[in-house]
């Protein structure tokens, strides 16, 4: 939630910040500002709306400056305005500051600061926190650097801060806990942001600030130091991550070229680790707990969003292949219980940003327990990546869209080289089942090729449904938790009401909602349970309800009740889910832009969750 970016260097720094709010925006897009140091003053320049728009009204202000710090917004105190929109400003008017995160004992602050005199701008926790420091400052006679250190002491909450000073207009200082930042290294510059996406264009030297660490950044200098004001030595890791892969590439929207990347991006995930000849599975990551999860008595999953729908997914698999019994949690409920871990128990955290403030705090609270945890994670250096023992990376590339869809094939890809895995090596699996799973698997970016084939007849059905008031999806087995999730990505890009349900289930309710009216989708291609979907989609038909269904090519009983269905290649039923969500993605993202919106960046969502 908010992305941030800071410059300090040689070179004019408003282009650059500019250009990398426009990267970092899917994490947020409210409202956007800038902050530099012009004519020895700190001039802020801020604007309810999109970058684009922040961009449009400073054509032709004079903003040269080598050092400049921008903000675009995901608002949580406060409604998105202008005045709300980062960065504030401290009561001197000397010092802006930008902050990702929630303050969450701002308000007894601001009461301190209230009774002392101050007034406020904005309704935001950070100004408040910005009035706290510069305060400190007055009141401790110190520098801004003291200062900060002293404030964020008293500071419950999250954050990711960047200030800069016009009676120090040579640093950028940085701070961290619970939201991301990054430092890129350049000769005689460096560049800050939420992730390296603002950074890769001009350096792949990058450092990633822990928690609790303050950076203090000069063009040729960076200092980390603790909040107990000792110096830390910075790590520096070489980025392996290519320009073109957070560009656009010639697709109208960064959603469908994710959704059309994903043969290679599923191909990249299972490269180097499932050999299909020999049934070799490589999982380098979790090699070193083999023993423990073999043992384990349990496998817990945590995630959020669509990545809890690839845990779910996981479920099925774990417990057939590998005969382990798997709970799958929302990190958001997870965190707040008094979840019963028990040592040696094996938590798997999903996560595509790898930054889920919910996801995070749960797995800290399992770690602290004695739990294992194994990371399936997309952003390489993440907070989940780090935190975690041991893992897996799916190797989706960067995720731009709101909406997840290759780093949701990436996360099911590395599961299921898990599940296989560890069945082999718990004998769970015969060994004839085991080398049909490998060989399977391998064929699956040609399958989702073969899928996206079909984007003009799903367009078709899109422009057919558009205007649908509500949606229902569903699935048994295997497939329930795909129809969870194509629901999810229609809410998120159509705005319009979708629910997922277990197909057995709806004539416990849901049924009540069956009319000429309602489109419902049907995960039915062929399974265990084929017969049984059949059955429940003769139950809507009689009510008079639409059917689209996803079908295996060639099943005439399916396509014969449907009023439009799409056919896909024949797969292992335990695999099926990773080529099932294809046309389902595509039917949400035509419904999406048909519609008008923008599924890129929809209305109130953010990428990635830094806030609980
Ligand atoms: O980065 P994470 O995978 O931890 O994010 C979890 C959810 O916020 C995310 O999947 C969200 O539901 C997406 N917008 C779904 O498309």
């Amino acid at each position: 939630m908010c992305g941030i970016v800071g410059y300090i260097g040689n070179r004019e720094a408003y282009p650059i910040v500019l250009k990398g709010l426009k990267r970092l925006e899917y994490r947020g897009y409210d409202s956007a500002g800038i902050a530099l140091i012009n004519d020895q003053k700190v001039k802020v320049y801020k604007k309810q709306g999109k970058v684009a728009d922040l961009e449009e009204t400073l054509l032709g202000v004079n903003l040269h400056s080598h050092i400049a710090i921008g903000h675009t917004r995901w608002a949580t105190h406060g409604e998105p305005s202008d005045a709300n929109a980062h960065p504030h400003l401290s009561p001197s008017g000397k010092i802006a500051m930008i902050h990702n995160g929630i303050i969450e004992n701002y308000l007894p602050i601001k009461k301190e600061l209230l009774a002392k005199g101050y007034s406020f701008q904005s309704e935001t926790d950070t100004e408040v926190l910005l009035c706290f420091i510069e305060d400190i400052q007055t009141c401790n006679q110190c520098n801004l650097e003291e200062a900060l250190r002293i404030a964020l002491r008293r500071i419950v909450g999250a954050y990711c801060l960047l200030l800069i000073d016009e009676e120090n207009p040579e640093t950028i200082i940085a701070a961290r806990k619970g939201s991301p930042l990054v430092i890129g290294i350049g000769k005689n510059e460096h560049f800050l942001a939420s992730d390296a996406s603002p950074i890769i264009e001009y350096t792949k030297e990058v450092v990633y600030v822990k928690d609790y660490e303050i950076a203090i950044v000069k063009k040729d200098e960076l200092v980390l130091k603790n909040l107990g004001n000792e110096n830390q030595t910075p790590f520096i890791i070489q980025l392996d991550l290519d320009l073109a892969a957070i560009e656009k590439g010639g697709y109208d929207h960064f959603m469908l070229k994710e959704i059309c990347d994903q043969p290679q991006t599923i191909h990249d995930c299972l490269r180097g680790r499932l050999d299909a000849d020999t049934g070799q599975i490589t999982l380098s990551g979790i090699q070193e707990y083999l023993e423990e999860i073999i043992r384990a008595n349990r496998i817990i999953i945590i995630a959020c969003g669509t990545s809890w729908h690839a845990g779910l997914v996981a479920e099925y698999i774990f417990e057939e292949l590998c005969r382990i019994p798997v709970e799958v949690e929302y990190a958001s409920e997870f965190r707040y219980r008094n979840p019963i871990i028990h040592l040696g128990d094996i938590i798997i955290a999903i996560s595509q940003s790898g930054e889920t403030a919910d996801t995070i705090v749960a797995i800290e609270k399992a770690k602290e327990q004695g739990a294992i945890i194994l990371g399936v994670v997309n952003v390489v250096g993440s907070t989940i990546a780090r935190i975690s023992h041991a893992g897996a990376y799916t190797h989706a590339g960067p995720e731009i869209g709101v909406a997840s869809t290759k780093a949701f094939t990436g996360q099911l890809a590395v599961l299921m080289l898990m599940a296989l895995k560890i069945g082999n090596a718990k004998k769970t699996i015969d060994q004839e089942k085991y080398q049909l799973l490998c060989k399977e698997l391998s064929k699956v970016p040609d399958k989702v090729a073969e899928i996206l084939l079909q984007e003009k007849r799903i367009k078709e059905i899109a422009i057919k449904y558009k205007s649908a008031r509500d949606f229902l999806y569903l699935g048994r087995g295997y497939n329930f938790p795909i129809a969870l999730e194509g629901a999810l990505k229609l809410k998120e890009i159509s705005y319009i009401h979708a629910e997922g349900y277990p197909a057995a289930e709806m004539k416990h309710g849901p049924i009540a909602l069956v009319d000429e009216h309602l489109p419902i989708v049907f995960i039915a291609t062929n399974d265990t349970f084929h017969s049984k979907i059949i059955s429940n989609m003769q139950e809507i038909k009689a009510r008079k309800g639409k059917i689209i269904s996803i079908i295996t090519d060639g099943d005439e009983t399916a396509s014969e009740i449907s009023d439009d269905f799409i056919a896909m290649p024949w797969m292992n039923e335990i695999f099926a889910p990773i080529i099932n969500v294809i046309p389902l993605q595509l039917l949400a993202y035509f419904i999406g832009t048909e519609n008008g919106h923008d599924v890129d960046k929809p209305r109130n969502l953010a990428k990635s969750v830094t806030v609980e």
